[in-house]
């Protein structure tokens, strides 16, 4: 397949942690670019259960295969991080209509801010479209089984959570 011709491109988020959903739009993307950077923000409006090196290394464990993936950690606006590294390209993926208004309105933000970055979205497999990783940490709170929602690294990481009490 040809990649597109914007070459680098960014899959910002809070991924605390990264789900299923989250690397199906990972391996996607990944073929869409030339470079895709995995950028790990702080929202604001969250309180994370991981830190950003331990985001960082999970995300880091679950792409070791993709040769185009770089995993960064930053504070501050996305898109100054994107002027600052020559990023064109936001990538967000939408899982069902609940989303839309949230990623439009950040979307014409990002592009109010620099018109010359663009934001793509993908649609997220449906096979994963109800999983958010707020979800994740509730039913795993309550004991339920998250096997398949989760890569394998994330799930070994959140049961260390569960066992120090940190959910
Ligand atoms: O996975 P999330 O939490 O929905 O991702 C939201 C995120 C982190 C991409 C967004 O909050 C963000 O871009 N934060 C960085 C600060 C910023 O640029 N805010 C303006 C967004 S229009």
């Amino acid at each position: 397949m040809n990649k597109c011709n914007r070459t680098k491109a960014i899959f910002a988020g809070s991924f605390d942690p990264i789900t299923n959903g989250h690397l199906d739009v990972i391996r996607r993307a990944s073929k869409l670019f030339a470079e895709l950077q995995i950028g790990i923000l702080i929202n604001p409006n969250k309180e994370p259960l991981f830190t950003l090196e331990e985001r960082v290394k999970l995300i880091e464990d679950c792409t070791a295969d993709l040769d185009n993936i770089k995993v960064v950690a930053f504070d501050g606006l996305l898109i100054k991080y994107c002027e600052e590294n020559g990023i064109d390209v936001l990538v967000r993926g939408i899982r069902s209509a609940a989303d839309v208004d949230y990623e439009l309105q950040m979307a014409h933000m990002n592009k109010e801010l620099d018109s010359s970055i663009e934001t793509i979205f993908l649609p997220s497999n449906t096979k994963f479209s109800f999983i958010s990783s707020s979800l994740i940490k509730e039913v795993l709170s309550f004991g339920a089984d998250i096997e398949n929602l989760v890569p394998e690294q994330a799930l070994k990481e959140l049961k260390i959570k569960i066992e120090k009490k940190e959910i």
